[in-house]
Order: C-alpha cells, then sequence, then structure tokens
C-alpha cells in the first residue's frame, strides 16, 4: 500500500494531539519553511525560539560540516576531552555573571531541568520546590512535577510531591510559601506556555530573597527566554539577580538538541563525588550540537544590535491592533497576540497555515498565537505577517 508523506506521519509516527498542523516540510531557509506541495510559509515561530538565525543559516551549516568531517559522537559525556564542548562552555561563562563558571551539557531542556532539581537537592539536602502555576519546564517527570495544571500532569501522578506553587507576581502570596525543606525555586521571568506574561521585577527580587532565607537554590529557567530573544543576552539580566543555576535550551543549540545547566563549579562538583556520577547521559552536550550552538550564538552575541529587535517588538505591537485583539504581550520577539473569548486560537493557526503564515498556540493560554519569528525577520515580513492576521480576522464573523 502506498501512504502519502501525511498518511505515513499519522499512521506510523507517535501523535501528541488528535488534530496535529502536519505541514508537509521539504526544506526551510531563511525565514520561511517550504513544503512538497510548492508551498512557502513565513516562519513565525521559529521552532518554538530555537533558530533564532532563521533556517539554513551558511554560518550554523559550516560549523556543522566542520565539526560533523573531524568527529561526531565519541564517548558519553564527562569522560574525554572534546574541544567543541570546551569551546561552548568556555563562550558561555564568557557571556555570564563570574558566579556561573561551570557547565553541564545535556541532550535537552526537559534533561537540563531534571539536572537542575537533582542538584538542588543534592546541594541543600532538601526535597521541595517552589514553581509557578502554568509555568512549563519539561514533559519528563522531573519536570512534570511542576507543572500545576489540571488537565495536563494528573493522568501521570504521582509524580514528585513536595512541590508548592505560587501563581506569578502574587507578591503575597511568598510570604506563605513553606520557610523549610525546599531545595529549589524554580521560575521562567516570561512565562512563555502562559501566553507570554511578563514577571515583575519587584516580586522576582522578593521571590529571590525567600530562597535565600531558606537556604533553597533559585534556579532560572531560560530555555527559552535565552540568547537574545527577549532584548537582552539572558532575560535576568533585566531583574538584577544573578541565578544558583541557571537552566539553557532550545536555541542554546542554533538549531540542534542541546540543554544545559551553568552553575558555580563549587556546587556543579556535588554531582561527581559519593556518589560519582550523580547525573549521567550519552549523549549530552553531542560535538556538532556544540558547534552549531557556538556558531548561532557568537553571530548573534557579536551582531546583536544589527537583528533591531526593539524596534521589530514595536512594530508587531504597532500593527497588531483590531477590534479581536485584545492585547499583544511580551518583550523582544518573544511575544503573544491574545484574541477576544469569540476567536478560537488554534482554528484561526489553521486559517493563516492556508494564508501560508506558520504559527502555533500556547499550552496554558489557547486564545493567543505565538509571534517568536527568528531575528532576521525584516520589516516589510513583519508586515506581511501582521497583514495577513488583520485580514484573517476580517473574515471572521
Ligand atoms: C521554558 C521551558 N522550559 C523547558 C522546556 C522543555 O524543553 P525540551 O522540550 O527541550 O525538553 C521548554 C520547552 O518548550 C520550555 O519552553
Amino acid at each position: 500500500m502506498h501512504l502519502s508523506p501525511k498518511q505515513l506521519f499519522l499512521h506510523s509516527l507517535a501523535q501528541t494531539n488528535p488534530n496535529p498542523l502536519a505541514l508537509e516540510i521539504l526544506s526551510a531557509s531563511g525565514n520561511y519553511l517550504y513544503d512538497i506541495h510548492g508551498n512557502k510559509f513565513l516562519d513565525l515561530i521559529s521552532g518554538i525560539s530555537v533558530c533564532s538565525l532563521g533556517h539554513q543559516n551558511p554560518i550554523v551549516i559550516d560549523a556543522v560540516i566542520e565539526q560533523t568531517k573531524k568527529h561526531m559522537h565519541v564517548m558519553v559525556y564527562g569522560e574525554t576531552v572534546q574541544m567543541p564542548q570546551n569551546n561552548y562552555a568556555d563562550f558561555l561563562i564568557h557571556h555570564l555573571p563570574k558566579s556561573l563558571d561551570n557547565v553541564y551539557f545535556l541532550n535537552s531542556g526537559s534533561e537540563a531541568i531534571d539536572a537542575a532539581m537533582k542538584l538542588a537537592k543534592r546541594v541543600t539536602g532538601h526535597a521541595g520546590f517552589v514553581a509557578h502555576t502554568n509555568a512549563y519546564h519539561g514533559s519528563s517527570q522531573g519536570p512534570l512535577s511542576l507543572m500545576s495544571d489540571e488537565y495536563y500532569a494528573p493522568k501521570y501522578r504521582p509524580l514528585l510531591n513536595q512541590v508548592f506553587f505560587i501563581e506569578q507576581n502574587d507578591i503575597q502570596g511568598i510570604d506563605h510559601l513553606p520557610s523549610e525543606n525546599i531545595s529549589a525555586v524554580i521560575v521562567e521571568l516570561i512565562q512563555a506556555e502562559k501566553g507570554i506574561s511578563i514577571s515583575n521585577v519587584e516580586y522576582i527580587q522578593k521571590l529571590y530573597q525567600y530562597a535565600k532565607s531558606i537556604g533553597a537554590l533559585f534556579v532560572i529557567d531560560e530555555i527559552q527566554t535565552g540568547f537574545g530573544r527577549t532584548g537582552t543576552k539572558f532575560c535576568f539580566e533585566q531583574y538584577n539577580i544573578v541565578p544558583d543555576i541557571l537552566v539553557l535550551g532550545k536555541a542554546l543549540g542554533g538549531g540542534m538538541p542541546i540543554g544545559a545547566i551553568v552553575a558555580p563549579k563549587k556546587i556543579m562538583h556535588e554531582f561527581s563525588i559519593n556518589p560519582i556520577l550523580g547525573h549521567i547521559t550519552t549523549f549530552g552536550g553531542h560535538p556538532v550540537s556544540c558547534a552549531a550552538g557556538l556558531a548561532a550564538n557568537s553571530e548573534i552575541f557579536q551582531n546583536y544590535a544589527q537583528f533591531n529587535i526593539p524596534h521589530k517588538e514595536a512594530l508587531f505591537k504597532k500593527l497588531l491592533i483590531h477590534p479581536k485583539i485584545k492585547k499583544v504581550t511580551g518583550k523582544g520577539l518573544l511575544l503573544a497576540c491574545h484574541l477576544v473569548n469569540e476567536v478560537d486560537g488554534p482554528s484561526l493557526i489553521h486559517l493563516l497555515l492556508e494564508k501560508k503564515l506558520f504559527t502555533d498556540w500556547f499550552l496554558f493560554e489557547t486564545n493567543a498565537i505565538r509571534i517568536c519569528p527568528p531575528f532576521t525577520i525584516e520589516d516589510d515580513e513583519v508586515e506581511m505577517a501582521c497583514m495577513i492576521i488583520i485580514d484573517t480576522l476580517n473574515q471572521l464573523k
């Protein structure tokens, strides 16, 4: 029986959703995706905050080819000296505050959050965690334990059970959090899957003080906000605090899979003693991923001003005005366009796809569409995207 690519996808690949977008990708280049039917889609989501330089950037491709010619996987993380890992760790440390001087490369954002949770337990001797309601930190069982949501998590319980939730920006709520047995407070500073919801500086600083006062670590998940997406290299720079553990993923790999935690060496050291092998991983810090990530993020940090991100943010906010749009939230090129209740976000996304605009929804805010395009998006492409959204809204009853 001959199956079309879409039929094969639906038949032979595990599905995560009964109604997938199922765009049949042939190739991707710059700010566009191309399908097997000859259609060209403007990419408004960069693979969910991953491909900040757009697709197939020659700088990244060259780095991948060069590293592939030297070596790919040779040995599990931590046992051999591999220059791509050394070089990338050196780069990251150089761009971070002094205390964040040690990098552990992992496979994904979820694994990085898991490693951060384990490290916090190990360092503090405590078992509990404080997390935000409607935060998303990943899908494996550690990060899933940090999910407050009553739709996604319950069927997978029991999970880790000493997790206390606070609503983002509930500054008074901090006074009611537990005063003992907390290993870490884990936060995204901008809650992406809540529909790009920004934490107040005053609130985060008080939460940080709370963590310090009870001997807990302050862990910041910059998996979606890192590497220039919100207007600074890392989002925590906007909050005047330095995390005890910084968690990275997505754009960290320049389009290749990788995650990382960055922490003071004296903390990270705990993974290597009594017991040794406190966290181990076969593919963490894959040399090709490290080479790609270093190439992409060197380019981004070196030429950051040229991407003119504040201007593009302002342009989206200026052009996305319509009676069916409630507001546009977010910072830099991590934005959400929130719709009035009568508009169904997922249906709108399907309509936009018909008009060759590729966007997406959020886990905890279905009445909004995601706008996190490559930094390389041009002004006329921003205008085109906004025009398509406005035209489509005009056509809705
Ligand atoms: C803020 C945040 N943390 C963690 C994760 C999990 O990362 P991964 O999908 O690489 O496991 C994600 C993924 O969307 C995320 O957005």
